[in-house]
């Protein structure tokens, strides 16, 4: 079970996507957790402010402290063994491998190289060790907004984590992205007991193979004939063949 409470000021932005098909029967199951947390809840002031001007001038508002940590610190009040995660573009960009490390091993580190020469070794021993279904993590994503946040928040952050090299206006799609991509990889949450471990980047930086379903022919495009000659080992070997890089 892997439980990820997010703090933000737009749960509504958040709750329909983890309201819908996986994410949802990942909670149905039992197998992960979604809770919110309404940062303006732990606001300053009648108007319950969380953002002030930067020290210096600059344009734009940052998040402030106060309503950050006591928000952090409630949620740590009743689970003190919670990591907090903060999106942002400064953080280390986010993987697969480090997707699966929480996925398969919830409260590790999401971090530390996984190369793609170690991919197969590192899923035999998978195989010989299957991961223990019943440990448990709490992650706490918060999310930011407006121009940044007061540099002291970072002393609450165990994992800064970038979707990548482009500014977004706040933190809750990188925590979707980080969710999902952890949610699926959580043993029994996808249906085919494999189908996580054998696609795409599932050894780092390979690119899964290219698939066709029916019709045969559409539109005069035609499926590789490789595919229904019945023949696995050719089948395995236009596969490998056809399997891109990242
Ligand atoms: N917040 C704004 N931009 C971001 C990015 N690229 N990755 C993670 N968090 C962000």
């Amino acid at each position: 079970m892997i439980k990820f409470t997010i703090i933000t000021l737009f749960q509504e932005a958040l709750e329909p996507y983890l309201k819908t098909s996986m994410m949802w029967k990942a909670v149905d199951k039992g197998l992960a957790e979604f809770e919110f947390v309404n940062l303006r809840e732990f606001g300053l002031g009648p108007h319950r402010s969380v953002d002030d001007t930067p020290y210096g001038g600059g344009d734009g508002m940052l998040l402030r402290c106060e309503p950050v940590f006591a928000a952090i610190e409630s949620v740590k009040a009743k689970d003190p063994s919670a990591k907090v995660i903060l999106p942002t573009p400064a953080g280390e960009i986010w993987n697969q491998d480090m997707a699966r490390a929480l996925a398969l091993h919830p409260g590790s580190r999401p971090s530390g190289p996984s190369p793609r020469a170690d991919g197969a070794n590192s899923r035999a021993a998978a195989l010989r060790n299957p991961p223990d279904c019943k440990a448990s993590a709490h992650y706490i994503i918060l999310c930011p907004h407006y121009e940044g946040y007061d540099e002291r928040i970072l002393s609450l952050v165990d994992y800064k984590i970038s979707l990548g090299k482009y500014v977004l206006t706040g933190g809750e799609l990188p925590a979707l992205i980080i969710i999902d991509s952890v949610v699926r990889l959580i043993p029994g949450v996808l249906g085919g007991e494999t189908s996580a471990e054998i696609e795409s980047f599932s050894d780092g930086d390979n690119i899964e193979y290219p698939q066709y379903t029916k019709p045969y022919d559409f539109r005069g495009m035609k499926v590789p004939d490789v595919l229904l000659s019945g023949n696995h080992g050719e089948i395995a070997k236009w596969r490998e063949e056809h399997s891109g890089k990242a």
